[in-house]
């Protein structure tokens, strides 16, 4: 099968495209022929190793202290089951679906290998293999941030720093769905695209520092990596929250017993799956793919999430010789 492999962290360019073996279910694994797959700010930043102050010792021992212990890198994908092992019974031959490999990695590329009980369920009816590729990243971290960590009632006051990207687009749709009042940050250009989510209000961090125009939220998330509680000190309520994606280890540990700061990483839960796929279904949740590439042109998806400014996501479609694809 044609896979990417890389053998060092690095620039772009560590990416090569490659002929390797295809992987043979075991017992307890599906088989999964990926039609596509995404790449990324977490891809990006794992290529680079560009991980939060504090986080390099603990990220170097997960994936390879002198170099990547998994061949293959990506997260998300979709695609279908080709075969099962023996002992599976949560899928069978067919079955489309989407998800994340999560720290096994292994998903750009034709095939993966991957245990039923892993983050995958069946994929969203309603759109489209690269669609349902570029949900799981951006809308786990809105779940376990928003819902699970910050509790987020209706009628609160949301405000979503990064409103434009993977987590901030997700996270939008999700505060809409829960009939919070939301607030996104993003540029001139990206406003349209925020409002056509439904935020109540857009601040263009280009013309206007919400940290001094006196308006007080109940929760800021912040996505971008440029927010502090001292910061934000003025922008809370007395019970709200300051949600810091990209902490580093001094804030993750200031955030121990500390109920103004949420930090840590998302969990991939298959519940949050089948939840992303009934929001998606029911139409409150739209995905949002910025570009497409093939997966041979990997290295050029990683050059322009690198950039920063992607709008919502990349997501990188898997060709399969003689298939018969379809959504
Ligand atoms: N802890 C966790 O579990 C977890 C989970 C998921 C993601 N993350 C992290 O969260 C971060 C965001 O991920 P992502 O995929 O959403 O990123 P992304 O898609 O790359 O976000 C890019 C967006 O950020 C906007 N942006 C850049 N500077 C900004 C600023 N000063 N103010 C407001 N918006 C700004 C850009 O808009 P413009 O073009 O308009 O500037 C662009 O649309 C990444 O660092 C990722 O690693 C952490």
């Amino acid at each position: 099968m044609k896979a990417i492999i890389w053998t060092k962290y690095g620039l772009p360019n560590v990416l090569l495209l490659k002929e390797v073996e295809k992987p043979t279910p075991k017992n307890n694994e599906v088989l999964i022929k990926i039609y596509a797959t995404a790449v990324t700010s977490g891809d990006c930043r794992l290529r680079g190793f560009k991980v939060p102050v504090g986080f390099w010792l603990p990220t170097r021992l997960i994936f390879g202290f002198i170099k990547p212990r998994k061949t293959i890198p990506g997260m998300d994908i979709s695609g279908e089951i080709e075969a099962v092992g023996k002992d599976v019974k949560l899928f069978k031959k067919g079955d489309k679906i989407y998800g994340t490999t999560g720290i096994g990695l292994g998903a750009n590329a034709q095939y993966v290998s991957l245990c039923e009980k892993k983050a995958i369920v069946t994929k969203p009816i309603n759109i489209s293999y690269e669609e349902a590729a570029s949900i799981p990243f951006g809308g786990l971290a809105a779940i376990y941030f928003l819902r699970d960590k910050a509790n987020i009632q209706s009628n609160q006051k949301i405000l979503i720093n990064g409103a434009s990207g993977a987590v901030g687009t997700a996270s939008i749709q999700l505060a809409k769905y829960y009939k919070a009042a939301v607030t996104g940050v993003c540029s001139t250009i990206n406003i349209e695209l925020i409002k056509s989510f439904g935020a109540d209000k857009v601040i263009d961090y280009t013309k206007e520092n919400f940290t001094n125009n006196g308006e007080t939220y109940d929760v800021i998330f912040d996505t971008v990596g440029n927010l502090s509680l001292s910061f934000c000190k003025d922008s809370l309520k007395k019970q709200g929250k300051l949600i810091l994606i990209n902490a580093g280890l001094f804030e993750n540990l200031m955030s121990i017993g500390n109920d103004k700061i949420i930090c840590g990483v998302a969990s991939e839960k298959k519940d949050d799956l089948i939840f992303l796929k009934e929001l998606v279904e029911a139409g409150y949740i739209k995905p949002v793919i910025d570009r497409v590439y093939p997966l041979d042109k990997l290295v050029d998806a990683h050059k322009y999430v690198d950039k920063g400014h992607k709008k919502g996501n990349v997501a990188i479609s898997v060709e399969h010789c003689l298939s018969s694809k379809s959504t």
